[in-house]
């Protein structure tokens, strides 16, 4: 490997494992917060989960206020409700529970209270100037990493475009990744999150912007699935699996918040944002079929994800043991019950060149991918999902 400069931005503070949540409280009580503001869905309300979370600030003497209006995929127009609450307020902390959405909007919500002008203002790199309110952002899921990535997305519902705020201050003061939440989570809902960390490790580990340092991070987290989401799929309920799971996603995001990822996100987006396929599962779909075309842009990193995800390749050649990485995959897929095919969501195969070239487009991600990929290459690894 040539002497990579290493760059690696991360929180202040990473609170993981059972009993992160209760530190939270500690946490909380060290800033001397008084008034939270807890930034959540509807269906994190109905799980309980919110309740818990708001238990472990009451129970240290802080107000919490509820904001539970975000949606999946959340607008501007929802983040806008979220920041009016909050400057209204005058909260001294935010805390965003949930999937990736809630802690976006939690994110955005932190750096508008303190800076000026409006959500437009600030899509794009670095454009925030001050730090926000204090932010926790609490995963619910095994999956998004987002409580560890410098960005937030939101959907503009004029342009019909997915935007990124992405900047040092989007990070949160503290992440807390408690398995714990994940215990009640539907296997499905497993599956796909489980997915979605997949392809952000392999994806950030194969990516032309890696490092020694996120290597680390992304070899564990594959390990880590390949050991244990077919256990939290079957079995919910085993503690190791979910924690396991929880470590590898905290892990796959930390990598990609370094390392970006690449063709499978930017191939993805577009099944998101015109079928609505969930991200995980789009992911999912598409991640072998990238692979396989990706295998020889890094044969040796192929070749160690395979022997990651558990496959004997001591034995192979080094190209043969990099497309058995595709394999594994496949294999992982079948036993959590993804679904494999783009056909089983409904997507017509008529949409493959509008997808193709919009996914093109996400230049962002395709400068990471580990082979160079046109129109034509992305219009085959679509052909090969149906
Ligand atoms: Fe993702």
């Amino acid at each position: 490997m040539d002497r990579t400069l290493i760059m690696f931005k991360s929180p202040n503070l990473i609170l993981a494992g059972f009993g992160a949540l209760a530190k939270m409280g500690e946490e909380a009580e060290n800033l001397e917060a008084k008034k939270a503001l807890l930034v959540t869905d509807k269906g994190i309300v109905a799980s309980g989960i919110a309740a818990t979370v708001q238990k472990v600030l009451t129970d240290r003497k802080i107000g919490v206020d509820l904001f539970d209006q975000v949606i999946p995929d959340p607008d501007i127009a929802c983040c806008q409700l979220c920041i009016e609450k909050a400057k209204a307020g005058r909260y001294d902390l935010i805390v965003g529970v949930g999937g990736g959405s809630s802690m976006d909007i939690a994110s955005v919500t932190s750096a508008l209270c303190t800076n000026p002008g409006g959500i437009n203002d600030y899509f794009g790199v670095n454009l925030l100037k001050k730090q926000g309110i204090p932010t926790f952002l609490v995963a619910t899921t095994a999956g998004t990493g987002a409580e560890v990535t410098p960005n937030a997305i939101l959907t503009d519902t004029e342009a019909k475009l997915k935007k990124g705020i992405v900047s040092p201050y989007i990070l949160p003061r503290a992440a807390v990744v408690d398995p714990e939440l994940t215990l009640s989570m539907p296997s499905r809902v497993t599956s796909f999150t489980g997915m979605d960390a997949l392809t952000h490790a392999i994806e950030s580990y194969t990516s032309l912007n890696a490092t020694p340092l996120t290597d680390m991070y992304a070899r564990e987290a594959i390990r880590l699935i390949g050991h244990s989401l077919r256990t939290a799929v079957a079995r919910g309920d085993r503690r190791n699996a979910r924690y396991d799971m929880s470590i590898a996603s905290l892990y796959a995001g930390i990598s990609l918040a370094n390392a970006g990822v690449g063709a499978v996100h930017a191939l993805a987006y577009p099944l998101g944002g015109q079928f609505n396929v969930p991200h995980g599962i789009a992911n999912g779909i598409l991640l072998p079929h990238v692979m396989e075309f990706n295998a020889p842009g890094d044969v040796c990193k192929f070749a160690e994800v395979a022997r990651l995800l558990g496959e004997r390749v001591e034995h192979l050649a080094p190209v043969e043991a990099a497309f058995r990485s595709v394999s594994a995959v496949k294999n992982l897929m079948r036993d959590i019950d993804m679904p494999l095919t783009l056909t089983e969501l409904g997507v017509p195969p008529s949409a493959i060149p509008e997808m193709a070239a919009a996914s093109i487009n996400v230049t962002r991600l395709m400068a990471n991918n580990p082979r160079r990929m046109t129109a034509k290459d992305s219009e085959a690894a679509y052909a090969k999902a149906f």
